[in-house]
């Protein structure tokens, strides 16, 4: 193993855009990185150890599609995880702590849930004749399940005194991966201080500024649970490069990762960075609907594109493309597309990079408008950006003020400190209930 080595870790592996982001991988990686001395890992995770034969299969078969030699240069490592579970998580870490990997170049959080119970299909129909694009993009007929909670985290009988209720979708799509993160900490740090680990958050693009609920951190109480969690990736990803509001926070869940007994110990080079994404709208399984009804909504969707909605990716593949840019791209690039597209290198912070496509289906990534950051937290105004007018911004959507950005530090210093609250309450359990379970299986029970 070398420093030409890359490992890139992505979670959903199976359907949608996790198969999507793996494929791009293999692809990208092969058309950038020609030297045979080069070699890339997917450690992909699935839920069930069929669910990670069947991605490696089709893994192997897209990887075939390569000539030869190139395809000596990548590997798959099939991992499970189930993120609402933080025992499997825990597991999970510790293995690949425990591994051989040097270190892992990029993370793609992307596995999630919408926790939704169907559509209000009389409001679903309006809006698809009336404002196709914005429709799409922007649904406001999805009918959210209200108080789902994940299973106990604990067997039966083993957790000492009430554990508290974790929202599924909250654990499934945020939380979940905020523990494994932090769990995997060594493994990001242990990356070249030229080329640091990158946690890549991907959200979406219906995220807006009225779904996050501070007081309903969990969104328990919320019928908007999946957007309510994607505007804390949004608030966790965008706030998390230099704002002094959140530096105590974002350095103690950096660098206060347990060593998980791993044994095994690695350099600490670099911390790692903070990137989001999101995949524009994808026909998937996210949501559940009868065939036709799929069929017809991706009919909807190519509309949509050939009506100029710059979102409308369709397929997963195309959705696939700002995570898996983001994470072969070096910091130059990164860089290089901001100054491109943001017209210059004034100052501001990081941007959402969205996976964008034209009336033909070619693959761009792009800059996307967040509501109150704006495009990087500059007051940078929209209609500068290479669309114009209003395709690809939500009807209603103003600039953020400086006011918006403030107010958006805050919120994002808030969120900070709810899941580092939460993290550690959580450790806490988790390390009595390990030590106790250590206990007996030393024969040491306690009265
Ligand atoms: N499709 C879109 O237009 C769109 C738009 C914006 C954002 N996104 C985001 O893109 C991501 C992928 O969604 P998708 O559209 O590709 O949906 P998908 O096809 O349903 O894929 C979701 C993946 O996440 C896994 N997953 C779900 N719950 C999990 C859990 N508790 N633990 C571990 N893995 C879990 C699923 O595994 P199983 O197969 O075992 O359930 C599956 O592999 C999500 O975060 C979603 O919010 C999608």
């Amino acid at each position: 193993m070398t420093s030409n080595d890359q490992y890139v870790l992505v979670t959903g592996a199976n359907s949608g855009l996790g198969l999507g982001t793996c494929c791009r991988l293999i692809d990208e990686y092969l058309a950038s990185h020609k030297s045979v001395e080069h070699s890339l890992t997917i450690v992909f995770t699935t839920r069930s150890a069929r669910k990670g034969a069947d991605t490696l299969a089709a893994l192997e078969k897209h990887l075939a599609r390569h000539s030869h030699p190139s395809r000596r240069r990548v590997y798959f490592q099939p991992e499970n995880v189930e993120l609402t579970s933080l025992l499997s998580i825990r597991a999970l870490s510790r293995k690949l702590l425990a591994s051989e990997l040097p270190h892992l170049n990029a993370i793609v959080l992307n596995a999630g849930i919408g926790g939704w119970s169907g559509l209000n299909w009389l409001e679903a129909v309006r809006s698809f004749l009336t404002q196709i694009r914005q429709s799409t993009t922007w649904p406001t007929y999805k009918l959210g399940l209200v108080g789902l909670v994940t299973k106990p985290q604990f067997p039966p009988g083993e957790s000492e005194g009430h554990e508290p209720l974790l929202g599924e979708v909250f654990c499934a799509n945020t939380f979940g991966h905020y523990m494994l993160v932090h769990w995997l900490m060594p493994l990001f740090r242990a990356c070249p201080g030229e080329s640091p680990g990158k946690i890549i958050w991907s959200t979406s693009i219906e995220a807006d500024s009225h779904h996050y609920h501070p007081e309903d951190h969990q969104a328990l109480r919320s019928d908007a649970a999946y957007e309510h969690t994607k505007r804390m990736g949004d608030l966790l990803a965008l706030t998390a490069v230099n704002q002094p509001a959140t530096a105590k926070q974002v350095k103690e869940y950096t660098t206060s990762s347990p060593s998980l007994g791993s044994g095994r110990s690695r350099p600490i080079e670099s911390d790692p960075v903070f990137l989001l994404s999101h995949p524009g709208i994808c026909t998937t399984t996210i949501i559940s609907l009868f065939w036709i009804i799929h069929e017809c909504y991706r009919l909807g969707i190519y509309l949509a594109r050939w009506f100029g909605s710059p979102w409308a990716n369709v397929t997963a593949y195309l959705g696939a493309a700002s995570a898996t840019w983001l994470a072969l791209a070096s910091p130059a690039d990164i860089k290089a597309k901001w100054i491109e597209a943001l017209g210059d290198d004034g100052g501001g912070g990081p941007c959402k990079w969205g996976s964008s496509v034209d009336r033909f289906g070619h693959s761009d990534v792009r800059v996307t408008d967040v509501a109150g950051w704006g495009l990087n937290g500059s007051g940078k105004p929209f209609r500068d950006k290479w669309w114009g007018g209003s395709l690809g911004r939500k009807t209603g959507s103003t600039d953020a003020t400086e006011e918006d950005v403030a107010e958006f530090i805050t919120q994002g210093a808030q969120v900070w400190d709810k899941m580092e609250v939460l993290r550690r309450e959580w450790e806490a359990r988790i390390e009595r209930y390990e030590a106790e379970q250590s206990m007996r299986s030393n024969g040491h029970v306690k009265t």
